[in-house]
């Protein structure tokens, strides 16, 4: 995030970048300057279309951009769009469907949605390392070395480990399996409510739950992410002090996946290089 006090000068088109999240509820679009982290203008949702298949995604992801294109202050436009989505994505792929329609699966996310957009360029990303890449650039991680590890607790549970600034995609931590089960079926937000766990039950979940990720990975720092951030109080007293690795609250809050994807699509050229060596 800008520092205060800072004046930095208004955007131009070329620091701009449309940065699009796509949840199981909504999909949320916004105008990122990707010199800030910043939103320009307002977030533009539409709620996902039941079933969420991808035709029927890529015409929602047509409306927004048209919508965010058309503002006075845009990105250039021919510039790349980034787009995050709920799932393993691998070379533009989506590999996995656990909280999604499983037509997803083996659907190629980035030319899906390239096509609706007329061959605008498109990069997709986890939604997870959205947020994380986020957080790490502008929020929580921002000057901070080391590995990273950003835990999204809702729905189902996402991961992104960072080293350095450098993402390791894919890392579904959210699917490790602890004392027989899938972690996110056990530690979710949504399995809190679901089992309607009273908050110290949950939280010996979460301990259960970190401290296995602490054992697997020794990260220097914790950020925890999705809407339970907003309620560090509710359970950090069952995390605070029975871990030797640092917890604090993502910062981005609901703008995290828009400005992570912004990021991928338009402010990391040593990723599109590494794509255009790979595609050669
Ligand atoms: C998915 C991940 C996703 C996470 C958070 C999990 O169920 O497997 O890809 O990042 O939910 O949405």
């Amino acid at each position: 995030m800008a520092e205060a006090g800072h004046q930095i000068p208004e955007p131009t088109p070329a620091d701009l970048v449309i940065g699009i999240d796509i949840g199981g509820t909504g999909m949320k679009g916004g105008i990122v300057d990707i010199r800030t982290g910043l939103l320009v203008g307002d977030r533009f949702r539409i709620p996902t279309p039941q079933p969420a298949t991808p035709e029927a995604c890529a015409g929602v992801v047509a409306q927004i951009v048209e919508e965010l294109q058309g503002r006075d202050l845009a990105p250039l436009s021919d510039s790349a769009i980034g787009i995050d989505f709920p799932a393993i994505i691998k070379n533009g792929l989506a590999l996995s469907a656990a909280n999604v329609d499983p037509s997803w699966v083996g659907t190629n996310l980035e030319e899906t949605m390239s096509k609706a957009l007329g061959g605008r360029l498109v990069y997709a990303l986890n939604d997870a390392d959205a947020a994380g890449l986020a957080e790490a650039t502008y929020g929580q991680g921002r000057d901070k070395d080391g590995l990273l590890a950003l835990i999204t607790l809702g729905t189902g549970i996402g991961s992104a480990l960072i080293n350095n600034g450098q993402l390791i995609p894919n890392t579904e931590l959210g699917h490790l399996e602890i004392d027989g089960q899938d972690a996110e079926t056990r530690a979710s937000a949504r399995a809190r409510e679901v089992y309607e766990l009273s908050w110290k039950k949950y939280g010996k979940r979460l301990h259960r739950y970190f401290s296995h990720l602490e054992m697997l990975f020794s990260p220097d720092l914790f950020i925890i992410g999705g809407g339970i951030s907003k309620n560090p109080e509710k359970f950090m007293p069952y995390l605070e002090g029975k871990l030797r690795t640092p917890m604090v609250m993502a910062t981005l809050r609901n703008n995290a996946g828009i400005v992570g994807a912004a990021l991928w699509a338009g402010g990391m050229p040593s990723e599109h290089k590494r794509r255009a060596s790979a595609k050669a």
